[in-house]
């Protein structure tokens, strides 16, 4: 079930974001959050880092998973999400590094690190999981086509994916071609998404996930019978309703 919340810009769903994750903390302070990287995560973030200095927040006792991670970059890579993670939240916020977590393939036939993440998220139950959504409807690196039964699996990224993340490497080829992801059934376990999106080249995806078939080609559009989703858009991510 969708909780549509339409907002000016990326600021205000970026803060929107934050207060419902400041409203879990303030009665959870061991809560789990699940994580996502990405552009769109970024203003969120930086309102946790805010709250947190503030002391509004107190990250100590929470443990996050994060959805995703590339295979196949060198270890401190600047673009691994582990890198991403820590420079963008992890390090400025007072969570411990141990509770923080994020799954870790060595190659693309690692098929061990996928059992291993399950195991380890057996264990808990995600308070909240953060969503970005690709502009091909991807959520993690689920690609369109990806079954909703999967669990933590190794992908192939789809070449729009790797077209989109090219901004943030020198050249296409230096674009890892696989990473290892939750899978759709793992993110659905969550107790409650929130799903943000900003800016038109997201609005046809998101139009798709609220309103269309729920299809496996439209990994997103599942989120259509999860029971507690926040769709935090702004009007050009909107602009398709
Ligand atoms: P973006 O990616 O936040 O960088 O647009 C979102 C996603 O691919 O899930």
């Amino acid at each position: 079930m969708f909780n549509i919340i339409i907002k000016e810009d990326y600021r205000q769903i970026s803060e929107a974001a934050n207060e419902i994750v400041r409203e879990l903390l303030a009665k959870k302070q061991d809560a789990i959050f699940g994580l996502a990287t990405g552009s769109t995560p970024l203003g969120l973030y930086s309102a946790m880092i805010a709250d947190n200095e503030q002391n509004i927040t107190d990250y100590q006792k929470v443990v996050t998973f994060n959805l995703d991670e590339y295979i196949g970059l060198p270890d401190k890579h600047p673009q691994s999400y582990k890198s991403f993670m820590e420079e963008n939240l992890f390090s400025k916020i007072n969570i411990k590094l141990g509770n923080t977590h994020l799954p870790l393939a060595r190659d693309s036939q690692d098929l061990r690190a996928c059992q291993d993440y399950e195991e380890l998220l057996a264990d808990y139950v995600i308070d909240i999981q953060v969503l970005g959504i690709g502009a091909n409807g991807h959520i993690g690196f689920n690609e369109p086509g990806t079954a909703f039964d999967s669990f933590t699996h190794i992908v192939e990224l789809a070449k729009r994916t790797r077209l989109d993340n090219q901004r943030f490497f020198s050249s296409l080829d230096e674009v890892p071609t696989h990473a290892i992801t939750m899978g759709i059934a793992t993110i659905m376990k969550a107790k409650k998404i929130i799903l943000l999106a900003s800016g038109e080249n997201k609005a046809q995806a998101v139009f798709e996930m609220i309103n269309g078939p729920i299809v496996e080609e439209m990994p997103a559009s599942i989120l259509q019978k999860h029971p507690n989703v926040i769709v935090l858009l702004d009007k050009a991510a909107a602009s398709k309703l």
